[in-house]
């Protein structure tokens, strides 16, 4: 079992099935697993609702403990190098689960450090966040292989956490992205390698309306992430075509899941009152954060 989930690449289509397997027997109560003695250190650079809750509550239930340190603390790069920190929080921490601007911190963590790193979000992945909205999709769709998925918005770290988890799973991946603002060409190549095996497709479009056309989920999320606030402008004006609306869901499956990680911006990336539409599965979303991050801890720390 690889010993760090920095990428969704990390971990084979078997491992992750068998994590989300295991999400959701947390979820249903009968997984009894325990890690008394165990300590995670949440190193953030960056703001949380979600990630850190969820995290703080899964050590909590599963026995363990948990550690925050906000970016003001340990001045991550700054007051301390990123190679010290990991030394010596391997010290003391069973494992680190880190957001970072550069995804290059995490890998510096996990080559330093002698300990777990989980990404709890960087500028290429949000790891976590895909396993949850697989979960998610699960739910409300059964088996995940063959359906569509549809991402609307910007080539951000959630859409290629999501791009590979989609592409091992089986899953048929649309993105519309505007030119500027899509997949790498080398993220859409090892995501097409990984959906050859699985039976799946990749599609990029610059067209929101080819990408949703008769989806299972549509999937969206800001157009401006965290450590991007000097672009609003320019993106606000760029994204406002693929805006998630009533008219755009129209497009897709009657019964098709919409997805977002939130926190949202009602009245631009969704319409307003979009996300508490009963096709809406945010809210189970970011419950799943929660199981899904008990499965990632129970597999590292056992
Ligand atoms: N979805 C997500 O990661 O939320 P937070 O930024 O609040 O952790
Ligand atoms: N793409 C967003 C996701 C937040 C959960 C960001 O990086 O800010």
């Amino acid at each position: 079992m690889a010993k760090h989930f920095i990428s969704i690449l990390d971990w084979s289509p078997d491992q992750h099935r068998a994590a989300l397997n295991r999400a959701r027997v947390f979820k249903q109560g009968r997984e009894d697993t325990r890690l008394p003695g165990t300590a995670l250190a949440l190193l953030f650079e960056k703001p949380s609702l979600r990630t850190r809750v969820s995290f703080d509550m899964a050590m909590y239930q599963l026995g363990g403990h948990c550690i925050y340190l906000s970016p003001a603390e340990v001045g991550l790069g700054q007051r301390e190098s990123v190679r010290d920190t990991a030394q010596v929080l391997s010290r003391y921490v069973s494992a680190i689960a880190a957001r970072t601007f550069a995804h290059r911190t995490l890998d510096e963590l996990a080559q330093f450090g002698s300990v777990p790193v989980i990404n709890a979000l960087s500028d290429q992945e949000h790891p976590c966040q895909a396993l949850a909205d697989f979960m998610t999709l699960e739910q409300r769709r059964g088996d995940v292989k063959g359906l569509t998925l549809a991402y609307v918005g910007d080539g951000n770290n959630c859409a290629v956490s999501l791009l590979y988890l989609a592409a091992m799973l089986g899953t048929n991946f649309r993105i519309a992205s505007p030119k500027g603002y899509q997949l790498t060409p080398d993220q859409v190549a090892r995501a097409q390698e990984l959906a050859a095996r699985s039976n799946a497709t990749v599609l990029l479009t610059e067209d929101p309306a080819e990408a949703v056309n008769h989806a299972d989920a549509v999937y969206t999320d800001v157009w401006t992430s965290m450590g991007q606030e000097a672009e609003k402008e320019a993106r606000t004006r760029i994204f406002a075509p693929y805006q998630v609306n009533e008219a755009l869901l129209r497009k897709t499956k009657p019964d098709a899941v919409l997805l977002h990680p939130l926190p949202a911006h009602h009245g631009e990336e969704v319409a307003e009152g979009v996300l508490y539409l009963p096709q809406s599965a945010v809210f189970d979303q970011a419950e799943n954060r929660l199981h899904a991050q008990k499965a990632v801890l129970a597999t590292l720390l056992e």
